[in-house]
């Protein structure tokens, strides 16, 4: 199983839309998905059809039962929503004990999916960290223009800083550029930046501007389904067959040492030398720069 959180708090970079298209194509490479909207703008909502009016709220404060929340899409696509109610919860759950766990407790036992995808609202509130100390990766969306080059490089530090407090090994497993113009100079030069900072195993191809995209959601459908012929299909089509190349790296069904050596092979590894203690350790190449250093994510 692997657990992904779609995470920027920089707003409008195209979480949602990535997490419902990534959603409903591994859904259709027969995967069994499940899609949780942690947002409670309740954004993933307006883009599905809605079978249960219960949704996270219900199961994290009112402990509902999980199949009562669950809106089946598809043959292999499960989604629990999320509305205004779900700040409420937010309130509520901030007083418990080792409350960065809430959400990871309550899904302990759910373990026949193959993907839980976690949509994340455009904050780092409890939620949030919620979410990130659910998953064992983070898939970072970002816009193709200048706050969103700097609003990823924060992200990431704020990933490495969040790993460090709660002990965690959240790992960076996707950053995907969005809103590509290819005629827009700032698009070329903020994607250029991406590549240049960022391993290419890391950052994958852009997902171009596509108004398709945009009317999807009011179709209730994927892209796939609303418009296959679009880029955004395209687009969106190759990042689920990458995702999917990439389980020998993250699925946890899949044995620890082989696990390791597939991520080696895929990243490269090189020594850096640290201060304390007098020795050399082994990190993955994920960056390309050392402005932030070398991290192993
Ligand atoms: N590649 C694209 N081309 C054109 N429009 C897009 C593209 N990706 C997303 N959009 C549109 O941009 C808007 C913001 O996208 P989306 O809601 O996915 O972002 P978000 O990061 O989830 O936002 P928030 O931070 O508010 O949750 C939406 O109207 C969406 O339809
Ligand atoms: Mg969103």
């Amino acid at each position: 199983m692997r657990t992904i959180s779609i995470i920027n708090q920089k707003g409008g970079v195209g979480k949602t839309t990535t997490t419902v298209n990534v959603a409903a194509g591994l859904s259709r490479n027969g995967k069994k998905v499940l899609l949780l909207d942690l947002d409670p703008q309740g954004s993933v909502a307006s883009c599905i059809k809605q079978e249960t009016s219960k949704n996270l709220y219900h199961f994290l404060v009112e402990h509902a039962d999980l199949r009562e929340c669950i809106n089946h899409i598809g043959m292999n696509l499960d989604v629990i929503n999320a509305d205004a109610s779900l700040a409420k919860a937010e309130q509520i759950l901030v007083g418990e004990p080792n409350r960065e766990s809430i959400l990871a407790r309550a899904f302990e036992d759910v373990t026949d999916y193959d993907y839980i995808l976690l949509d994340c609202p455009p904050s780092l509130r409890l939620l949030t960290q919620n979410a990130l100390f659910f998953s064992k990766e983070a898939f970072i969306p970002v816009s193709t223009d200048v706050l969103g080059y700097d609003g990823l490089i924060k992200m990431v530090q704020i990933i490495t800083e969040f790993n460090q407090v709660f002990n965690h090994n959240l790992k960076v497993s996707k950053i995907i550029p969005t809103m590509f113009d290819s005629r827009n100079r700032i698009c070329k030069e903020m994607l250029n930046r991406i590549y240049a900072e960022f391993s290419s195993s890391l950052a994958t191809a852009p997902i171009r501007v596509n108004t398709k995209l945009k009317e999807a959601p009011r179709a209730k459908a994927s892209i796939f389904t609303y418009d296959p012929k679009s880029s955004g299909a395209e687009d969106y089509w190759n990042l689920v067959k990458g995702i999917i190349a990439d389980e020998k790296m993250y699925d946890s069904r899949i044995p620890k040492e082989e696990r390791k050596s597939a991520l080696r092979k895929h990243f490269g590894v090189r020594k850096i030398q640290i201060e304390e203690p007098q020795q050399a350790v082994e990190v993955l190449v994920t960056h390309k720069f050392s402005k932030y250093g070398w991290t192993t994510f």
